[in-house]
């Protein structure tokens, strides 16, 4: 049996059908934690996570929901404690991007992004927040509870046509750090990833043809893509009593993305 940290832990990561938050709920298993699989339409995606998640020897649950609606989201934590009777560890992951050049963008597009990648952590995290501080610091944990957020090197470097999506990361950093300050009196730690460029769907384009992967390896000096895993590793940690004394952080995670690689050889 590999290294455990986080042995009987319960989390609930979001958005965890593909991509990162299937990786990141992968990992979270593999640590120990049994987990709560939200998805929002692809219940094959989250039934694959969970099945491959029971052969690891954890439990899992799929649910849908909107993270951005407040109804949808009270009933996974109803379903959450239910179940698991507790969550340690909430993974807000669920993102998306809805691309426009600034002049065409529609108050839609930046709605629906604003509503998932920021809002949907609010509402989240207030649930997880209120169930962690009415149970406490259980037997064996140092802390009450544990908030990852997924954000983005989006959240310092600027984007030129996706405003809404850089918009939310940026919001994403202060909401992080605010609540890092205002719940450390109760022992609950808030910390966010910073993900570079991981091979997942979200980003098919910029790695699915020679070119386009060559031009994206310009932008990281480490000189690979990323992949879900490197993004699971950093989230076990952070979750785990290993990381007891990080608080209000965004741990980059991205091969070298946020050193300014064109000054490499230019300025
Ligand atoms: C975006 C990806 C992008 C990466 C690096 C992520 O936050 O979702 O589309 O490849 O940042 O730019």
């Amino acid at each position: 049996m590999s290294y455990q940290p986080l042995k009987g832990q319960k989390a609930l990561v979001t958005g965890a059908s593909s991509g990162i938050g299937a990786g990141v709920a992968l990992s979270l298993a593999a640590a120990g934690a049994d987990v709560l699989v939200n998805y929002a339409s692809s219940l094959a995606g989250a039934q694959k996570v969970v099945d491959q998640i029971k052969e690891l020897g954890a439990n899992a649950i799929a649910v849908k929901a909107d993270v951005s609606k407040e109804d949808d989201v009270k009933a996974m934590f109803d379903e959450m404690l239910g179940t698991f009777g507790a969550i340690d560890i909430l993974v807000n992951n669920a993102g998306l991007q809805q691309d426009a050049p600034f002049t065409e963008m529609t108050l839609a597009q930046w709605n629906t992004v604003l509503g998932i990648n920021l809002t949907g952590m609010f509402l989240c995290t207030q649930l997880a927040v209120r169930a962690m501080i009415k149970r406490g610091i259980p037997p064996g944990s140092r802390c009450a509870g544990k908030v990852i957020c997924m954000s983005s090197v989006h959240e310092v470097i600027p984007w030129a046509g996706h405003a809404n999506y850089a918009a939310s990361k940026g919001g994403v950093k202060l909401f992080m750090q605010t609540l890092a300050q205002e719940l450390a009196p109760q022992k609950i730690r808030i910390n966010s990833i910073g993900p570079g460029a991981i091979q997942t769907p979200i980003n098919r384009a910029a790695w699915d043809t020679p070119e386009a992967l060559a031009s994206l390896l310009k932008l990281i000096p480490y000189g690979r893509i990323g992949i879900p895993e490197d993004i699971g590793n950093a989230t076990v940690w952070l979750a785990s009593d290993a990381a007891d004394y990080v608080n209000g952080q965004t741990i980059f995670v991205d091969g070298g993305m946020t050193l300014y690689p064109e000054f490499a050889d230019g300025g």
